[in-house]
């Protein structure tokens, strides 16, 4: 068993209410007190802090929830729990989006992998997202699309969309979008969504839907040092959040969306839009590969492009990184990290 995966299945059986003694996690794990001291020093690399005291054992200095299968499931409504054909929940993956796409085709529809940990987490634009153990949401959801690629280019805004519904429901307030599909809080990056797609001009279309949220990642989690933009995380807003219910309220909002989506496009979507658009109003600056374009922002197009009033008139803005004028750090344009 790979060296993570055994350091993850110490912290199930850890406590951060009282000192277990190393005997009886090893009877517990079924291997040496030296194999559990082993794992016990990889737990603590990977951000989680353990107390150690001779005599008493080990003890976790902070509780963790882990994801649980059956409790996110127990979260979903009938409906949902129906429309889903497999849902599970990896300890440690490279990455729950490259884990879908193992899948053979056929077989990822409908299919929403968890992870308590990615190794190579993927961001946006071929960046990094910086995926500790246990702090955080990692999801991906398979999705067959009759539609053809070019039909689907709003997919990663109702993405954000569902994702911004399902923080409110959880009782979160505050929270924005940054066309195309960045949530921010407070100015700061929370959580950022992921399409990848496979399939022909004219449909069909196989997506992998890739969801990362911060849940509960305070800054002295030593992974975090890695992010090279200001972030946030759930907890900041919403100290009791539980990553099981959120990621229930995440997984039911994307089927909803999704399912919308494919019956109506993008068009049921627009107006709730204007709800969560963080940069209406504001001046922008758009980079793009061929140059950045300055302007004030006017919300999107009913295709969901960023409309933008510039000095040349108003321009539709399919693809590129926002930011706020002036504000380049807040909205990063950084090379790693939650890009
Ligand atoms: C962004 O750069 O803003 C998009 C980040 C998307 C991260 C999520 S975490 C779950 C899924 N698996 C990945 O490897 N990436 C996405």
């Amino acid at each position: 068993m790979a060296a993570a995966v055994q350091a993850v299945e110490l912290l199930r059986s850890l406590s951060a209410e009282e000192f277990r003694s190393g005997e009886r996690i090893a009877r517990t794990l079924g291997c040496s007190r030296a194999a559990i001291w082993k794992r016990v020093e990889a737990l603590r690399a990977m951000g989680v802090p353990v107390a150690a005291e001779t005599g008493r054992g080990y003890r976790l200095e902070e509780p963790f929830e882990l994801l649980d299968a059956d409790r996110i499931l127990a979260g979903l409504a009938g409906r949902h729990r129906r429309r889903l054909n497999a849902l599970s929940v990896h300890l440690s993956v490279d990455s729950t989006n490259a884990e879908l796409q193992r899948f053979a085709v056929q077989r990822r529809h409908a299919v929403a992998v968890f992870a308590e940990r990615q190794t190579r987490g993927r961001g946006r634009r071929g960046r990094v997202w910086i995926s500790p153990l246990a702090r955080n949401i990692y999801l991906s959801l398979g999705w067959r699309f009759d539609a053809g690629v070019r039909e689907l280019s709003a997919l990663p805004l109702v993405l954000a969309l569902a994702a911004c519904e399902a923080l409110a429901d959880a009782g979160l307030r505050g929270h924005v979008i940054k066309w195309p599909n960045d949530i921010l809080l407070g100015g700061r990056k929370l959580g950022g969504c992921l399409v990848e797609l496979e399939g022909d001009a004219r449909g069909p279309c196989v997506t992998v839907l890739g969801v990362g949220i911060n849940v509960r990642m305070p800054s002295s989690t030593p992974a975090a040092a890695g992010i090279d933009q200001p972030w946030t995380d759930v907890a900041s807003g919403l100290p009791q959040v539980s990553r099981n219910a959120l990621s229930a309220a995440l997984l039911s909002a994307l089927v909803d969306h999704v399912e919308r989506f494919e019956g109506r496009g993008f068009e049921p979507f627009l107006g709730r839009w204007a709800d969560w658009d963080g940069l209406c109003g504001e001046p922008v600056v758009v980079r793009q590969p061929g140059g950045a374009v300055a302007g004030v922002a006017e919300g999107l197009s009913p295709r969901g492009g960023l409309l933008l009033a510039t000095e040349d008139g108003v321009r539709e803005l399919h693809a590129g990184e926002a930011s706020l004028a002036g504000e380049g750090a807040v909205q990063a344009q950084g090379s790693a990290g939650h890009g």
